[in-house]
Formats: C-alpha cells, structure tokens, sequence
C-alpha cells in the first residue's frame, strides 16, 4: 500500500532486496543485530558517521532495527557480500526536503570498491523509487574516501557546515554535496562511443 507523506514526494517503500554485481543490499532484522554490532562497533566508524555511538553495542543495533523497521523515512539496507553482512547504507528522509546519503562499510571490508558499488545502489533506489530533484550527503573534511565515493557517484560539493558527531561528543567540520536527479539520470544514460579511423 501506498502511503503519501509531505507533498507526496515521499511514498512508503517497497520491500525489496536491491542486487549488484558483488552485493545484495536488504533490510536489516533483528536476526542481524549481532553482526551489526560487531561491524560497527569501531571508533574509525563512529568518528566518521554523525549518529553512530562508539562503543556500539547490540542494544544499539536492536534500537537501530526497531527503528527503521517502524519509520519509513528512515531507509536502511543491510549489506551483504557472499551472505554475510559487511556494512550499511540508507537515506535518512526525516528532513522532508533534504534526503540524505549515509554509509559505513566493516574496516576489514574497506579498499574493495564495496562503499561505491553500494551506494550507487542506493542512490538508484532513490531515484527510481522517489520523485525528489536532489539528494544530499556528508563527509567529514578529514574523509577522502568518502568523499571520493560521493564524487565518483556524480555529488557536487556545496560547501562546508559544522555538523555534531554523537561519537566525537562536538561539532566538525564536514563538506556537503547535492547530487540532482538530472546529473544521476545523466550518468545512467552516458552510452559508450566508439572510435573509427578514417
Ligand atoms: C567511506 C567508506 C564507506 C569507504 O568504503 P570503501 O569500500 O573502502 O570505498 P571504495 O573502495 O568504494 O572507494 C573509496 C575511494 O576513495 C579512495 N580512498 C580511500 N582512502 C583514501 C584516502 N585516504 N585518500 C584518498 N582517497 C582514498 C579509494 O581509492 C577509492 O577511490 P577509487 O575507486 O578512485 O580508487 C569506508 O571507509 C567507511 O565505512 N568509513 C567509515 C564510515 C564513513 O566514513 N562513512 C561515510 C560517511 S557519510
């Protein structure tokens, strides 16, 4: 069933598994807590997604699939490699005008290409799924793989706002960027061009 929010840009989404070549992205139950956990519970995480407490413990990742399970503004994809899981990504809704991007990959699982396979994924998922013109995102100033993600995924850098991370217990420094539904639908259409010699 259909449910509107806001002016409608905002529908209840569909449950779905989203599949790439290496990774199956679903949402996340309470059977996955544990590995949750286990996965987030590491300060290089924590000190680089706002809402992420370190230590993360499983109540955390029970309170956190309760959540999602029960606020469908709050997009969020368990994400898995082979079956098991390796990080998370979502789109937080809650700001009606402002949807935001957010992803966190297992440390043994960074440097693979994961974090760009996934939120392409997801990314994909908003578009398709949602009417929004834009979709926005945040990396501390301090994270250039973050930010090398977000640009790889067509985001353009807006400017710098000082944000609150739960986990460093103050406000840094993180560069925004918007990503329109223009400049993603250009990319997903880029055909390739071939070279003949005269
Ligand atoms: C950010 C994060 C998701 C990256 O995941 P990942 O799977 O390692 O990322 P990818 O391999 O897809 O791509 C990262 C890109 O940044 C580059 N990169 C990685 N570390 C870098 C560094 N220190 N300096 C410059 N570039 C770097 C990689 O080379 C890669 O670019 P390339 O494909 O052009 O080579 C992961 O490091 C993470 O979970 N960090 C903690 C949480 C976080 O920062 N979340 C994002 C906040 S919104």
């Amino acid at each position: 069933m259909l449910q509107e929010f806001f002016t409608g840009t905002l529908r209840e989404a569909s449950p779905c598994v989203l599949e790439t070549e290496r990774l199956a992205l679903r949402r996340p139950t309470l059977a996955d807590v544990k590995a949750i956990a286990r996965l987030a519970n590491d300060r290089r995480i924590a000190e680089n997604t706002r809402r992420l407490p370190h230590p993360y413990v499983q109540d955390d990742a029970v309170a956190f699939v309760r959540y999602t399970a029960s606020e469908p503004r709050e997009l969020a994809f368990l994400i898995e490699c082979n079956f098991a899981p390796v990080g998370m990504v979502g789109i937080n809704m809650t700001e009606p005008d402002a949807p935001e991007l957010g992803y966190w990959l297992g440390v043994d699982h960074w440097g693979q290409g994961f974090g760009t396979e996934a939120a392409r994924a997801a990314i994909d998922y908003f578009f398709e799924e949602f009417s929004h013109e834009h979709l926005f995102a945040g990396a501390r100033v301090t994270n250039p793989a973050s930010r090398n993600i977000l640009e790889k995924c067509g985001f353009q850098w807006t400017g710098v706002e000082l944000h609150r991370f739960e986990a460093l217990g103050c406000s840094t420094p993180v560069d925004k960027f918007r990503l329109s539904r223009g400049v993603w639908s250009s990319l997903k259409h880029w055909g390739s061009s071939v070279r003949k010699a005269r």
